[in-house]
């Protein structure tokens, strides 16, 4: 079994990613949110990580965040005050109180590496909102993770840490699987990271649907993330709402 990732990875990712993804996902969440009209009251930040999706909802909401790495919650606590942190692997979430907004974003969707596990994700969402509650989540299409995730290397530099990331496309299992390695520094003193394997599964539509019909939610609306526009082949990124069905 792959050992589970965001360990020694988790300081290097939040400066990677700081600020990175986080407005034009958010931007497009509103865009949305706007379109349908939806309004709520309490949030859960599902596969969190550090928390920088739930700060901005923890501007107007309370926020529970959810994420199995240890590592990742550590440095969410650290930005800030007043977030819930729940330690859970989201198979088996079970919130203190259920949401009327349950999001996964920025990629969390595609450490679920089987449609059952989707499914069984999915359920337990439903079984932790409140009747007429949203789930939103957003994903790479198996295109997107192809262009994105599908054979190369990039390596992010910051003062104190060197990340190299080195991934390639596994089409039989319609996943991305990427390697990252890299060194950090305390003081003078650099440290290699132990190595960790990130596995990004690609779901396809039909399956989506087909988990989100079976877990007993409702689809509200698939559009492509930036644009907003109706889901075509192309698209790289999609962001998806649902309703729990009474
Ligand atoms: C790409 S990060 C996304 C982090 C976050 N949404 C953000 O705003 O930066 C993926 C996160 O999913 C978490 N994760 C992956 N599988 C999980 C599971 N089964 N249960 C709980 N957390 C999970 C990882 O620990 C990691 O923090």
């Amino acid at each position: 079994m792959t050992p589970q990732p965001y360990k020694s990875f988790a300081d290097s990712y939040d400066k990677i990613m700081e600020g990175r993804y986080v407005s034009l996902g958010w931007h497009a969440f509103q865009r949305e949110r706007k379109r349908l009209g939806l309004r709520f009251t309490r949030v859960a930040d599902l596969a969190g990580g550090t928390g920088e999706a739930a700060l901005r909802f923890a501007r107007q909401y309370p926020v529970t965040v959810v994420d199995r790495s240890q590592a990742m919650l550590a440095r969410a606590r650290r930005k800030m005050r007043g977030l819930t942190l729940l330690r859970q692997d989201l198979r088996n979430l079970k919130l203190p109180r259920l949401v009327d907004l349950a999001v996964c974003v920025y990629g969390g969707i595609h450490y679920l590496t089987s449609l059952r596990d989707l499914t069984k994700v999915f359920r337990q969402v439903r079984a932790n909102l409140l009747p007429g509650g949203t789930f939103c989540f957003d994903q790479f299409t198996a295109h997107g993770l192809k262009t994105s995730y599908g054979g190369g290397r990039e390596t992010f530099v910051g003062k104190d840490f060197v990340s190299i990331w080195t991934h390639r496309w596994d089409a039989k299992q319609s996943r991305s699987i990427i390697h990252v390695e890299g060194f950090s520094r305390r003081g003078k003193t650099w440290r290699s990271q132990p190595p960790e394997t990130h596995l990004h599964q690609a779901f396809s539509l039909a399956q989506i649907r087909a988990a989100l019909r079976v877990a007993g939610l409702k689809e509200l609306r698939i559009c492509e993330l930036r644009s907003g526009r109706k889901p075509q082949a192309a698209d790289h990124q999609r962001l998806i709402f649902a309703r729990r069905i009474p």
